[in-house]
């Protein structure tokens, strides 16, 4: 299949039109979308990721009308943060409505829903003129895409189109937010945060991810599999100026190792946003060059902090 490389918000709607599925940008990460009402273009979203059946794809959407084509009807909790966060990078999960096949939320009755802020994205989803259903644009298992380079290196020649536009603004996936319950539930940390939340709805609460997902259904899925790892070996590192580099290691943090010279590949980010914004991309070109051991600075979990330590940990432990 030849994939089309365009910055044309709407040529690459053409193709979601024609049933086919285009891989976009958004402030979060670059994401692989496919009109939601066409059940044969979602399917080959999971085949051209690759992506396991059992995990459920985020409706995304540019205007608040479109809300009441997929979901059967709004609980005032997920409303507040609708008129809070609005665009942005949150997704809620609501309940869905009969008209959205049960191959895009993989057979569940809920919905996670999303309004990206990005002028480029917004201009795609209206030029679609349908909610957009995409995971991120990355092969199952890697680290999502933050650079249209970075969905090619995925996705060339298993995808239709790739509307390209520059690196995305947070670089971590969106916060999940579970909107079923009487309090909301995180299920992902993200650019929106726990404290973010707890200002609109105080009793928000971060959910507990068991150990014996065997036994329970977990609440989110996607989360039971493995995420955000690149093939060098990710090592967390509290103390930068303690660390012995071995044979090809790279570094990412904010403050500086004391073997600088030793590493074959440092970048230092002037704060926690810089360091999530960077991340993924850093993964994949020490990927590229070859780099066996990635040393990564722990931060505090507070802010952004919360969200880039969860990939940290996905990415170091599985
Ligand atoms: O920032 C983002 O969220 C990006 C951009 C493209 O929007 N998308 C993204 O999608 O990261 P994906 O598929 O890689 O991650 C979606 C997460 C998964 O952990 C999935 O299990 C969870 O959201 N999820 C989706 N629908 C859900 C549902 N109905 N119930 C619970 N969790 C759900
Ligand atoms: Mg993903």
């Amino acid at each position: 299949m030849k994939t089309t490389i365009t910055p044309s918000p709407s040529i690459a709607a053409r193709f979601i039109q024609r049933g086919e599925i285009v891989a976009f940008p958004t402030e979060t990460v670059y994401g692989l979308g496919a009109n939601i009402f066409d059940e044969e273009a979602v399917k080959k979203i999971f085949i051209a990721k690759d992506r396991p059946a059992d995990n459920p794809l985020i409706a995304h959407i540019f205007d608040l009308s479109q809300l009441e084509q997929i979901t059967s009807g709004i609980p005032e909790i997920a409303a507040k943060l609708i008129q809070a966060f609005f665009p942005g990078p949150l997704t809620l999960i609501l309940p869905k409505n009969e008209k959205v096949p049960s191959a895009a939320t993989a057979g569940l009755n809920t919905i996670g829903v999303r309004m990206p802020k990005d002028p480029i994205t917004r201009q795609f989803l209206r030029a679609c003129a349908v909610p957009i259903v995409a995971p991120s644009a990355n092969l199952s298992g890697r680290p999502s895409p933050t650079t249209w380079q970075a969905v090619r290196a995925d996705l060339n020649g298993r995808i239709s189109c790739i509307l390209k536009s520059d690196q995305t603004k947070i670089g971590l996936e969106s916060t999940v937010v579970d909107c079923s319950g009487e309090t909301p539930v995180i299920l992902r940390a993200g650019a929106v945060t726990l404290e973010d939340l707890s200002k609109v709805i105080p009793q928000t609460k971060i959910a507990k991810i068991s150990g014996d997902s065997e036994l329970a259904v977990p609440k989110s899925p996607g989360m039971k599999h493995r995420h955000y790892a690149p093939k060098a070996k990710v090592v967390l590192a509290q103390f930068p100026q303690f660390i012995a580099p071995m044979n090809s290691s790279a570094y990412i943090g904010l403050k500086a190792p004391q073997n600088a010279a030793l590493f074959e590949r440092i970048l230092i980010c002037k704060d926690v946003e810089e360091y999530a914004r960077a991340l993924f991309k850093f993964f994949r070109d020490c990927d590229d060059s070859g780099v066996e051991t990635i040393f990564c600075q722990i931060v505090d979990e507070e802010g952004l902090g919360l969200a880039l330590m969860d990939r940290l940990r996905r990415a170091a432990y599985g």
